[in-house]
């Protein structure tokens, strides 16, 4: 039998590598379909290197474009394979365009689907995030939850539970397995910045798209870099209109490119503060004990704010919520971190996986 993985922007990477690996150990037939969402070498090429994913058998190439254009390329580019490989199952990852195209894809073709990070829901439709978990998570036939609340959404929507598998985070897994390599020292003295800094990152549409949002954002930013020293890591998405609004290296702030996967961690490892818009980067300063202000009106992820070191501010709040955070340190409400974040989603999804290709439907 054989497994494909569809994968294309920069979270899906870090998700699929301990699915990957577990999926070798018990000797299952697989490959990777890299559809080229993210094409750049420090948006794509240095996951690979860093998480020791292998080689894709395929890159689509469909590069950026409008939603529906991305999507359409997706679309076609994906059916080619799908039919060509003909996979037994096909494993999508989190919320991107290239997930929802691989699961309408194989929907059409009657190819089975695993989702893993299902069940996440901010309930804003107008984040593209959500649109595609909620059509992803309609159509796969294996659900992978990451964190409890999300059974409830799937059970809310009308899902099978048969269907679904609560596994813990495999982003934590590439976590935990990254660990002894995050040093910050290096990252930090070949960027130049002092010891006390903090980091920060920003790319959802809602914030760096809208020009009247983006100035407020890049306004609080350099608020916050009178009161400590912040390194912005800057995703390709807004990066001029941010530029334009003043988000430029100065006295206490630092513009960078995209930072390969281990440099971001070594150097959130080391923050004093994060401040983010990511999905990915509000569990992670959970697992590292950092304090996380994220800038949106609401998460997907809650249990990263009640289990976690995450808070969810406005524009207009952030300065005042970093002076805090930064005389508070990481203070957890709940003293417990989420439940199966413990480094070994990977071979719970890989054993279920395993399972279902013998034609068994075991639990984790
Ligand atoms: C996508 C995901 C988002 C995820 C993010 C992770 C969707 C709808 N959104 O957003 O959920 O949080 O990836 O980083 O799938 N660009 C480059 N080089 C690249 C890739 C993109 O310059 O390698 C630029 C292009 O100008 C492009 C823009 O970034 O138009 C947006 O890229 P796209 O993949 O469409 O969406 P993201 O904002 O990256
Ligand atoms: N990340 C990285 N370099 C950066 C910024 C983020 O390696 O400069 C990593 C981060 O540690 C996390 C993943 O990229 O593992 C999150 O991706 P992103 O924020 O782009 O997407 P989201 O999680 O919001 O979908």
């Amino acid at each position: 039998s054989l497994v494909l993985h569809v994968l294309g922007a920069r979270p899906n990477f870090v998700k699929a590598a301990p699915v990957v690996r577990a999926l070798a150990e018990l000797g299952v037939r697989q490959g990777i379909v890299h559809t080229g969402q993210h094409y750049d070498k420090l948006m794509s090429d240095v996951f690979f290197a860093d998480l020791g994913l292998p080689e894709p058998i395929a890159n689509l190439g469909v590069g950026s474009g409008s939603h529906a254009r991305q999507t359409a390329a997706l679309l076609t580019g994906l059916e080619d394979v799908v039919l060509r490989e003909n996979p037994d199952l096909v494993v999508v990852y989190g919320d991107v365009n290239s997930t929802l195209a691989a699961i309408l894809v194989c929907a059409k073709l009657h190819v089975p689907t695993a989702h893993v990070e299902a069940g996440l829901r901010s309930f804003d439709r107008e984040m593209p995030e959500e649109v595609n978990r909620i059509v992803t998570d309609a159509l796969a036939d294996l659900l992978f939850v990451t964190s409890p609340e999300a059974l409830s959404h799937l059970g809310a929507e009308g899902i099978d539970p048969a269907k679904v598998h609560l596994v813990g985070n495999p982003m934590i897994d590439s976590l935990f397995a990254a660990l002894p390599k995050l040093d910050p020292e290096p990252v930090r003295r070949r960027l130049g910045v002092p010891e006390k800094y903090a980091v920060a990152t920003l790319h959802r549409p809602g914030n760096v798209d809208r020009p009247e949002t983006a100035r407020e954002l890049v306004e609080a930013v350099l608020d916050v870099s009178r009161r400590i020293p912040v390194v912005v890591p800057l995703h390709p998405r807004g990066r001029d209109r941010l530029a334009s609004l003043g988000l430029v290296t100065g006295d206490n702030l630092w513009i960078t490119d995209p930072l390969g996967y281990l440099d971001f961690l070594s150097l959130v490892r080391g923050a004093k503060l994060v401040v983010t818009d990511s999905g990915g980067v509000q569990e992670e300063t959970t697992m590292l004990g950092v304090p996380c202000l994220t800038v949106r009106p609401n998460t997907e992820r809650p249990i990263t704010v009640t289990h976690g070191t995450n808070r969810l501010v406005t524009p207009a709040l952030l300065p005042a919520a970093a002076e805090k955070a930064l005389a508070d340190g990481a203070a957890t409400p709940s003293g417990e971190l989420p439940p199966l974040w413990d480094g070994a989603a990977g071979p719970r999804i890989a054993r279920v996986i395993a399972a279902w290709l013998k034609g068994d439907s075991l639990s984790p």
